[in-house]
């Protein structure tokens, strides 16, 4: 029997200063009723300083890392997904690995697939737990938005939408005897297409220009998030939903099998334009963009942990995930929990 990944453990954390729509309406040219028109937001999690993103994954993995009943010690690799690194590099997944104290040794890694991260994240876990390269790996998506937005009427448009957070779950090896019941990942899917690189992303700093970081980026805004709003959004409704169709016919599933879809939440008006698409009943979508806006690679992370703790995913049933983001990337997977 091959081995197949399973999650054992998950756990979340998200800072506790509030920053609800009125409070960025205080400091900028935007209202609570133009966002919660056009994204579903209400309020979203922002870090203090000195917190990074490594603290926040080190809360979440900690979290994680009980809940699978496992230490750090237990741990073969750690993978962690984020756009917004503690620094340049190394990549964040060493500093939590200092920092929740895993073994010298242990690889660790991270994947920059932004809002698509914890699926890419995930499908490189499943990938070496499949093949007997590891046994138990910490699979993390975390981030920090809120130092790196334009909190300034130019970047009302990108940001009003992000908000900071971390989810972590512990993937293990198992041996499946009965598909339709025991818990596992029954596959994942992943896209991309950089033609749509510049429609998101962050222009500077970067070795694209001749030095590094200049005086000149900062004063042109390049230091923001850029984003095409119209072209994100058409997007990520045709992709998303060519995602979840696509995991559901490579394991012959119906959709009216799917017990829960859990999206990543960059907008509630694509998760609804992709439900209403696929003919998605609106009770079998779980969302948590009211509360925390877009947490980007710790979205779906996010969204399993409150779906438990809601009593929306039960054991046993069948979980529909599906993200889009910048690059652009895509991709979904299907698990049963
Ligand atoms: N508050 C008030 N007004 C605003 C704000 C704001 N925060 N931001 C933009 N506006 C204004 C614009 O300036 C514009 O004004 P104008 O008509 O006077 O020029 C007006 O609102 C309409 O702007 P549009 O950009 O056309 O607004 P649109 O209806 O397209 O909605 C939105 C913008 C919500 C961003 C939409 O394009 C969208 O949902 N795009 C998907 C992108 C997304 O969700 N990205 C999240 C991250 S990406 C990811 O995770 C996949």
């Amino acid at each position: 029997m091959t081995a197949r990944a399973r999650i054992t453990g998950i756990g979340r954390y998200l800072p506790p200063k509030v920053v609800t729509n009125d409070d960025l309406a205080a400091r900028i040219d935007t209202s609570d009723e133009w966002i919660t028109q056009r994204t579903g937001i209400k309020e979203r999690r922002w870090v203090e300083h000195p917190t990074t993103t490594s603290d926040l994954a080190l809360e979440a993995s900690t979290e994680a890392l009980e809940s699978a009943g496992v230490g750090p010690g237990d741990l073969d690799m750690v993978v962690l997904a984020t756009l917004s690194p503690d620094h340049e590099f190394p990549g964040t997944a060493c500093f939590l690995q200092a920092k929740l104290d895993v073994p010298a040794g242990v690889p660790a890694m991270d994947v920059r697939q932004q809002c698509t991260g914890f699926v890419y994240a995930s499908s490189v876990a499943d990938q070496f737990l499949r093949t007997g390269f590891a046994r138990r790996i910490l699979v993390v998506g975390a981030e920090v938005h809120s130092k790196g937005l334009d909190v300034s009427d130019e970047g009302r448009d990108v940001s009003v939408l992000f908000g900071d957070g971390a989810g972590a779950v512990v993937m293990e090896a198992t041996e499946v005897a009965d598909p339709s019941a025991d818990p596992h990942l029954l596959s994942t899917h992943l896209h991309a297409d950089g033609r749509g690189a510049e429609d998101l992303w962050l222009p500077a700093p970067g070795m694209a220009y001749d030095r590094f970081m200049s005086h000149d980026q900062v004063s042109a805004g390049d230091v923001y998030p850029k984003m095409n709003g119209r072209s994100v959004y058409v997007n990520a409704v045709k992709r998303m939903s060519e995602a979840v169709v696509e995991t559901l016919e490579a394991n012959a599933a119906p959709i009216e099998a799917v017990d829960l879809f859990v999206f990543h939440q960059a907008n509630l008006r694509i998760n609804e334009a992709v439900s209403e698409r696929l003919g998605i009943p609106p009770e079998k979508v779980f969302n948590t963009i009211d509360r925390f806006a877009n947490t980007t690679a710790a979205t779906i992370p996010i969204g399993l942990y409150e779906a438990v703790q809601q009593g929306a995913l039960q054991p046993g049933m069948l979980v529909a995930v599906a993200a889009f983001g910048s690059g652009f990337t895509w991709g979904s997977m299907l698990l049963r929990w």
